[in-house]
């Protein structure tokens, strides 16, 4: 592992000394553009002191307080300094930031920066504070500590972002998300230098954000859950002062039940409409031939665009179903009428109508790969969540895009695939002018099966490598360091009040009945939830109000757990005689004997009764991978009749109970296979 790292940072630092010094492995993450390594530390004590220089925002000074408080958090240090102002004056600063203009929270904005730390002084420069802001947050991932107390390397950093449009779309629709779960993540975004917030504001299953001209939108639509625009405004502000954009999605023309329950005049069939309260994709779509559905969405989206101050507004245009369009002789006639051919053409004819509101209020347009029709302007944005084929098609035809196929991280995938997913692959075959079409991409939360209390597990660490992905240069791929990197960040993430990894002991708490927990730990973090949308398929029908506190949701998107243990098992198999062998059959026993533990616990734990069989199953399998690990570390052979009576327990093991996986099974079985 160790020799990775080395190899990837070499690979990177093209400008460095032949001899490393220790500090090599940088914690960061994104990685910066260049780092020029030097010699010696600057040590940080409780006197350390912070100046801003040069025309900046209000915005640079909250964050170099933030900073302060931070490292004063982190290192328990009783900081001397307070508060950073424009008013503030000391001699010899230990760091001093300096920019050359304000900077506009906007697309394209300057971020770069470059800091250099010697042992007597830290100096930060940015063209724009923007550019200070992430050059701050990269400071505080370089804090490391030692015997002696903490310090920061001497190191000098040149860095700026790769794509403009770094994003997390987060869904508040499906599952409410208040605003200190909005907050707690615009702070883990600015963390990772991401710049965009695209809220998806409705949907089917509610309505969120307050109008004052419609009021019964919400009223009747959001079940008493949504931003008031104060609140909005709040978010906004916050978004800014971390130097992120807030970009408002109103899908249309599906995925508008919620709009229907207090306007059905606006949808394609006869209401009355209520709130859904399933997951799919439903048939309530806009009656786009009706000039009444314009004349409301142009006071709507008036009233928007002037809350929220971002150029770009979302306008959605997924998952059209057509049915209801299909199903209305009227609509039929009117398409007959005007000599629009099919539901494609209806919808773009819709668009259109849109884009002509938008452009009237001062904004452009975004919207999901479904709006690319050839009637549609070159001024719109593609979001390509279907295909990366959609991004490269449009980007080919002249549009601008981001790309979120590959960053649906609802989809619980590993992180290694979202890292190695680039908005422009090696093989697009683009052409420069092409390519620079691809703005960037976004991660996507939808909300059908996460709440307030596991919402951050799923976005974070794994955000963290798009985000990754997003600012390095491309050549930053080395997926070992990718892991070390962000394990390190992850729990530091903590300090900004996401819950990720604390909200993981309390659930496990109470699915133990308030138990001790040690035992549910030990299967949980080996298990992950079902893969893609599979958890809809498994006999359970999941529903807004269903409890979303299960082993399932508990368990991480990705088992840290599993991947070290295959990692040791393939070291003890290249060598055998190495002490990854003890660590291997240490492991495994601790799983054999684990089961009779939590079985005792499910005596007053009902709720996890439904993991019993798989807890048993990675029972059997451990003392199997032990009898392996055994025989491997001793030279012995038991023979393929051995191994093919085993393959019943393996088989037995690959089957996922109460929608989790166990992640150990290829390994063990690798173990089992090695040593017939
Ligand atoms: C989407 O996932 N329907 C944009």
């Amino acid at each position: 592992m160790k020799k990775h790292v080395l190899i990837g940072i070499v690979g990177l630092f093209l400008s460095l000394p032949a001899i490393l010094p220790a500090a090599a492995t940088l914690d960061l993450m994104p990685l910066p553009e260049r780092v020029t390594l030097a010699e010696g530390q600057f040590r940080l004590d409780a006197a350390f002191t912070t100046v801003v220089t040069g025309p900046a925002e209000p915005r640079l000074y909250s964050a170099a307080t933030r900073m302060l408080r931070r490292l004063s958090g982190r290192t328990g240090l009783f900081m001397t300094q307070d508060v950073i102002t424009a008013s503030t004056r000391v001699e010899q600063p230990s760091l001093t930031i300096t920019c050359q203009r304000p900077g506009k929270v906007a697309l394209g904005e300057d971020e770069s920066y470059s800091l250099t730390i010697s042992p007597q002084k830290i100096e930060l420069h940015c063209v724009t504070d923007l550019g200070g802001l992430r050059g701050l947050e990269t400071l505080l991932q370089l804090l490391q500590a030692d015997a002696q107390g903490f310090y920061f390397p001497a190191l000098t950093i040149q860095d700026k972002p790769r794509f403009p449009w770094r994003g997390l779309m987060i869904d508040v629709c499906r599952h409410w998300l208040p605003l200190e779960v909005i907050k707690r993540n615009l702070d883990g975004m600015a963390a990772v230098k991401m710049n965009v917030l695209h809220l998806h504001l409705s949907e089917d299953q509610g309505f969120r954000i307050e109008s004052k001209l419609y009021p019964e939108l919400t009223r009747l639509g959001s079940d008493g859950f949504f931003f008031t625009q104060t609140q909005m405004k709040e978010i906004i502000d916050y978004a800014d002062e971390r130097g992120i954009r807030v970009i408002p999605e109103f899908d249309m023309p599906g995925h508008t039940t919620a709009w229907f329950v207090s306007h059905p005049e606006l949808a394609s069939a006869p209401g009355p409409y209520t709130i859904e309260r399933r997951w799919g994709v439903f048939d309530p779509t806009m009656d786009p031939t009706k000039e009444s559905t314009y004349k409301l969405l142009e006071r709507f989206l008036g009233e928007m665009a002037s809350l929220f101050p971002d150029p770009y507004l979302h306008i959605g245009g997924d998952e059209n179903n057509g049915k209801q369009w299909n199903a209305s002789p009227a609509i039929q006639a009117w398409m007959k009428r005007n000599g629009i051919k099919d539901n494609h053409s209806l919808q773009a004819y819709f668009n259109s109508r849109l884009l002509k509101i938008l452009s009237r209020h001062g904004k452009k347009m975004v919207g999901w790969d479904e709006i690319l029709h050839p009637q549609m302007p070159k001024t719109i944005v593609i979001q390509s969540w279907r295909g990366p084929q959609f991004l490269v098609k449009s980007a080919r035809q002249g549009y601008q895009g981001i790309l979120s196929n590959g960053y649906y991280i609802d989809l619980i995938q590993p992180a290694s695939f979202h890292y190695l997913n680039d908005p422009v692959p090696a093989d697009s075959a683009l052409t420069p002018d092409e390519a620079a079409r691809i703005l960037g991409g976004e991660a996507t939360s939808w909300a059908e099966l996460v709440t307030p209390e596991t919402v951050d597990s799923r976005i974070w660490p794994r955000t963290a490598v798009i985000a990754e992905r997003l600012w390095s240069p491309a050549s930053v791929r080395d997926v070992d360091d990718m892991y070390r990197r962000m394990e390190i960040l992850s729990p530091r993430m903590e300090e900004l009040g996401l819950t990720h990894i604390k909200n993981y002991e309390m659930m496990l708490r109470r699915l133990t009945n308030q138990q001790e927990t040690s035992a549910l730990r030990t299967f949980t973090d080996v298990v992950e939830p079902l893969k893609l949308y599979a958890r809809h398929s498994q006999g359970v029908t999941y529903l807004q109000h269903s409890p979303y506190t299960r082993v399932v949701d508990a368990a991480r998107p990705e088992s840290m757990t599993a991947r070290a243990f295959a990692s040791h098992v393939a070291a003890f198999l290249a060598t055998p005689s190495s002490p990854e062998g003890d660590t291997v059959m240490n492991q495994l026993a601790v799983w054999q004997e684990n089961h009779a533990r939590l079985l005792q616990i499910m005596e007053r734990a009902p709720a996890i009764r439904e993991i019993e069989s798989l807890s048993q199953d990675l029972a059997d399998l451990a003392a199997l991978g032990l009898q392996a690990a055994e025989a491997i570390q001793e030279g012995r052979k038991l023979g393929s009749d051995w191994a093919f009576s085993k393959q019943i327990v393996v088989d037995r093991a690959k089957k996922s109970r109460g929608q989790v996986e166990l992640m150990v099974v290829a390994p063990i079985a690798r173990l089992i296979q090695a040593a017939e």
